[in-house]
């Protein structure tokens, strides 16, 4: 099974704050629901509850919760506790993808165990004041391959870069 990763981060790494996300960028949303519709996504349970009610879970896609909590349960979810638990759910010749779609814990652990074969990172050009970062990676180990650009226009407050890094 391919495992990959998708995350936006700011100049800083910064991913959040507060438990939420800190731009509005439809075009980048439009093209995380396009990228990781029909398939698995993985997230951790701040996520899951990050998300509003109303949009979870995430339409079209196999929803995986991690949390230690073994009373936790969240409708229309398969919850896990462990990455490996998570992993063993599915073959491994399962067609579908698995994205780790975060938060910032659930990114760093997925990319210690090294179990991340591509990342998907949309880098928003400005800064903004997060709580949360994404993991200071080893660029030496992947190739990288810009896959979109957008402008800043009216409806997106930032222009941004969506590279696709492949683990050499
Ligand atoms: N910019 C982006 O692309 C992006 C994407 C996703 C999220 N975010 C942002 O990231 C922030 C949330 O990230 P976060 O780091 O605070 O939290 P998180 O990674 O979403 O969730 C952490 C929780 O996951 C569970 N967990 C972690 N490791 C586990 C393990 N090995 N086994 C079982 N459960 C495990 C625990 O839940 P329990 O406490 O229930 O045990 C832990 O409290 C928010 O601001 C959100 O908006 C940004």
């Amino acid at each position: 099974m391919k495992i990959s990763l998708i995350v936006a981060m700011d100049i800083n790494r910064g991913i959040g704050k507060d438990n939420d996300l800190m731009w509005h960028l439809p075009a980048d949303m439009k093209f995380f629901k396009e990228t990781t519709s029909g398939h698995i996504v993985v997230m951790g349970r701040k996520n899951f509850e990050s998300i509003p009610e109303k949009y979870r879970p995430l339409p079209n896609r196999e929803n995986i919760v991690l949390t230690r909590n073994t009373s936790f349960k969240a409708e229309g979810c398969k919850v896990v506790h462990s990455l490996e638990e998570c992993l063993s759910l599915f073959p491994e010749n399962e067609e579908r993808t698995m994205f780790i779609i975060g938060g910032g814990e659930i990114y760093r652990q997925a990319i210690e165990q090294n179990i991340i074969k591509e990342m998907i990172i949309t880098h928003v050009n400005k800064s903004y004041n997060a709580d949360t970062f994404f993991v200071d990676f080893d660029l030496k180990s992947w190739s990288v391959e810009t896959i979109l650009t957008k402008e800043k226009d009216e409806r997106n407050e930032a222009s941004f870069s969506v590279v696709k890094y492949t683990k050499k």
